[in-house]
């Protein structure tokens, strides 16, 4: 029996066969610490997993993978806003619902992101013209060498698109134990992306909001529980004024977003599909057929397979486009997190 005894699969969505020495399941912050902080002894790397909807396995992980499952929905009511305080471990989706269904609306544009609530405020998870930072009032998290917990504001945690705080200065020996939500009593519909704006906002309810939205991601996106997937693989590119004004000279039709800050946003998506990459594959992995920003495990992929699938992607938009894409899901080798972009490059 290999000394990597513990499977990762039911931790990745990509559905890889990867191994790490040690598992351990936190059903509380202190459990979590423990289990760093045994990790620290025996000098082994240690891996926080929420439910792996957002990582790739490049190797066997040679350290304890640590799932986080702290449970547990709070709910306060104040004058304007409903407050809830959620455990890191509760799954995102479930939460959606739970909010539905006891008309606490707000978290309905986000319905169906794969994950856990802990994991939400990483990368700042967005849909459908909502994202975490909108609806997030604090964030938990807790010093893992001292066990030390710190609440973050919203502010605090410098979220931006598919950003935070969390994959910088709090991103080593840090863990997020809870997330503070707020949602204001006073719902107000949000249907500015897609096809939710053929919603009547006068008399649309939060529950056909979700419904619209479940709908537009089930005819989209591949449900990793058949196909094995991480949602978007790489980020939209935020480009300056300049480069869009080439893009749009040649391209008229090229999504494009602008940005607060001036730079625009366009869709890797819509470059990718230019490029005529729907369906192409490389060993068991391809560009998904509905949606080019999804790499799928179509066919008992390797990591391998899915690093050099990524890495012609990234270099056919490059050379077609001069915009090169940045890997929004994120790469563990056998010690740690490695820089996807140099992995793919
Ligand atoms: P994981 O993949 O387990 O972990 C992600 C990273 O966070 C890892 O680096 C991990 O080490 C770290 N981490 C995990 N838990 C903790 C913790 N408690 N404290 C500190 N660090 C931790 N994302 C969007 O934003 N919008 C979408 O619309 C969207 N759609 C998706 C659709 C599909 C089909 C899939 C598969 C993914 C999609 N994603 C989307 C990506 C994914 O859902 C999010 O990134 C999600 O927040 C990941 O949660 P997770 O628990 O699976 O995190
Ligand atoms: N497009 C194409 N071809 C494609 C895919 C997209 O032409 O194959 C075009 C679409 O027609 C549209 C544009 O690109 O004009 C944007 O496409 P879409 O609305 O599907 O959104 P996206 O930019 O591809 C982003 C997020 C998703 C999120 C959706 C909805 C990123 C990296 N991805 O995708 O998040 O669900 O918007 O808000 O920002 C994720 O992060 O994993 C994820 C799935």
């Amino acid at each position: 029996m290999s000394s990597q005894q513990h499977s990762l699969k039911p931790f990745n969505t990509f559905n890889l066969d990867a191994f790490a020495k040690n598992l351990v399941v936190a059903t509380t912050p202190e459990m979590l610490c423990t289990a760093w902080q045994e990790s620290q002894r025996l000098q082994q790397p240690a891996l926080l997993i929420g439910e792996g909807s957002n990582i790739l396995f490049l190797q066997d992980f040679q350290g304890t993978a640590i799932v986080n499952r702290i449970e547990g929905i709070v709910v306060k009511e104040g004058a304007e806003a409903w407050h809830l305080h959620v455990g890191a471990g509760e799954n995102w989706h479930r939460l959606v619902t739970y909010t539905l269904e006891n008309a606490l609306p707000g978290l309905e544009n986000m319905a169906m992101i794969p994950g856990c609530t802990g994991s939400a405020p990483i990368q700042n998870i967005g849909a459908y013209g909502v994202e975490l930072k909108d609806v997030c009032e604090y964030v938990d998290v807790m010093h893992l060498a001292t066990g030390k917990i710190e609440r973050l504001t919203a502010q605090a945690c410098e979220f931006g698109y598919r950003d935070s705080i969390f994959k910088h200065r709090y991103q080593h020996g840090y863990a997020i134990v809870a997330v503070g939500l707020i949602l204001n009593k006073k719902w107000q519909p949000i249907l500015s992306y897609g096809d939710l704006n053929q919603l009547a906002p006068e008399t649309v309810t939060p529950r056909q909001v979700f419904d619209a939205v479940c709908e537009m991601r089930r005819s989209k996106l591949p449900d990793p529980a058949e196909t094995g997937n991480a949602g978007s693989f790489f980020k939209n590119p935020v480009i300056t004024a300049e480069q869009a004004k080439v893009i749009a000279e040649v391209w008229p039709d090229a999504p494009r977003y602008p940005q607060a800050d001036g730079g625009v946003k366009l869709a890797a998506g819509w470059l990718i599909d230019r490029c005529d990459l729907k369906g192409y594959a490389v060993g068991g992995a391809a560009v998904h057929q509905r949606q080019a920003l999804v790499l799928i495990n179509k066919d008992r992929a390797t990591s391998d397979d899915i690093v050099a699938l990524a890495h012609e992607v990234r270099q056919r938009v490059g050379e077609k486009f001069n915009v090169w894409l940045e890997p929004e899901v994120r790469f563990i080798g056998a010690k740690g997190e490695q820089d996807a972009v140099g992995v793919i490059a």
